[in-house]
């Protein structure tokens, strides 16, 4: 039928075929047609978690993929961890712990907690929190469900795959002296490269240019500026940044101001941005370290690929959409957008489309700014 599209891919271990609305969100096509209730819907916005499903082993919000954009993929839901032992494992400690009452948001508080648990064997209480942050309950208070997650993380809970792997330690940022920017310690690790220990990573190949032609687009702060929806850059003198980003998210409006320090390696064709910014209405601060790096594409002339990686940390009362996991997701949408509108001044087009972040509003074009900061892009 026209307008649909074929998708084809595995949930809960079984070989689905299917004809798909384009607009239909995963979660929809989870419920509707293939009955797995189990997946919730509350906000549909990306914010609460109650969706939270895994696609090809990592956590997703359901209610803001699209089911298309999962065709090839590996999707399960909370149904198909029915025999899986860790899982039944976390179910037990929610028991034990008092880590439900309504259990609107438990599906998705256990598929978060059981990737916390098996990607951070050995993580502590302070981690648990900061993990399962994207995840919101209006009724237990949090108390028992991270005493739940952390009693299965803990090494007496003696989580498979054990492993001596040592979760990163959540970025902490001081004010450097000489500057009054940041200093946040992903320095050191970015000498070497973007992604490994930061928080988020994402990494995207943008065709119709190679390597060298990405760097320098990138380094054209005003042809660059175009490729981010949101934000008002003031000043940039190579060196320096300031601008401010509006925010909308439903009724909530908020417009983040600051500034920062953009350092360009032209050598390695790597960057480094460091700034804070603070919504004075809703008395939230932002403070983020981002660096990307531009590479050929391996067996492509004509392709480059740029990775980011970010760290950060949200102070206040809108601090609840810095939730790692949430954050993940929609970075990985806001670059997918962005290296699409790249791609598109790589062909020369003057004026990239919008990426209209639309519903997913504050957080964002919080990032679309903490991304436009990133490349070191402003109007003169
Ligand atoms: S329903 Fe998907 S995040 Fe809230
Ligand atoms: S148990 Fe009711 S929302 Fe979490």
């Amino acid at each position: 039928m026209s307008g649909l599209k074929k998708i084809q891919l595995v949930v809960n271990g079984a070989h689905v075929e299917a004809d798909v609305e384009p607009r239909t969100s995963l979660a929809d096509w989870l419920r509707e047609p293939l009955h797995l209730t189990g997946t919730h819907v509350a906000c549909e916005q990306g914010v609460c978690g109650a969706c939270t499903v895994m696609v090809d082993g990592k956590p997703v919000r359901s209610c803001i993929t699209w089911a298309v954009s999962c065709d090839g993929a590996d999707v399960r839901t909370i149904e198909g961890f029915d025999d899986d032992p860790t899982m039944q494992r976390l179910r037990e400690a929610f028991s034990r712990e008092h880590g439900l009452q309504c259990g609107f948001c438990t599906p998705g508080m256990l598929v978060t907690a059981r990737d916390i648990v098996l990607r951070l064997p050995g993580c502590d209480e302070s981690r648990v929190r900061h993990e399962l942050g994207g995840n919101l309950c209006r009724c237990t208070g949090y108390t028992g469900i991270v005493r739940a997650v952390s009693s299965v993380a803990s090494p007496d809970g003696a989580i498979e795959p054990a492993s001596s792997f040592a979760p990163p330690p959540l970025p902490r940022f001081e004010p450097a002296a000489d500057t009054g920017h940041l200093r946040a310690p992903v320095t050191a690790r970015i000498a070497d490269a973007v992604e490994p220990g930061a928080l988020i990573s994402e990494a995207i190949v943008i065709r119709g240019c190679d390597s060298q032609r990405l760097w320098a687009l990138l380094g054209d702060v005003g042809a660059a500026a175009s490729c981010l929806p949101g934000a008002r850059v003031d000043r940039y003198d190579g060196q320096t940044i300031a601008g401010a980003v509006r925010v909308a998210f439903g009724p909530i409006k908020a417009e983040f101001v600051g500034d920062g320090t953009v350092t360009r390696d032209e050598g390695r064709r790597r960057a480094t941005i460091r700034g804070d910014a603070a919504d004075a209405r809703s008395r939230t601060s932002a403070k983020a370290t981002i660096t990307y790096r531009v590479e050929a594409e391996p067996g492509s002339a004509d392709a480059a690929r740029l990775v980011i990686g970010m760290d950060y940390d949200v102070q206040g009362p809108l601090a609840q959409f810095s939730r790692s996991d949430l954050v993940r997701s929609l970075v990985a949408q806001l670059v997918r957008d962005f290296g699409r509108n790249l791609e598109a001044l790589a062909a020369g087009k003057s004026a990239p489309p919008s990426a209209g972040f639309s519903a997913f509003g504050l957080l964002w074009r919080w990032l679309a700014g903490r991304l436009r900061t990133l490349i070191g892009v402003g109007e003169r």
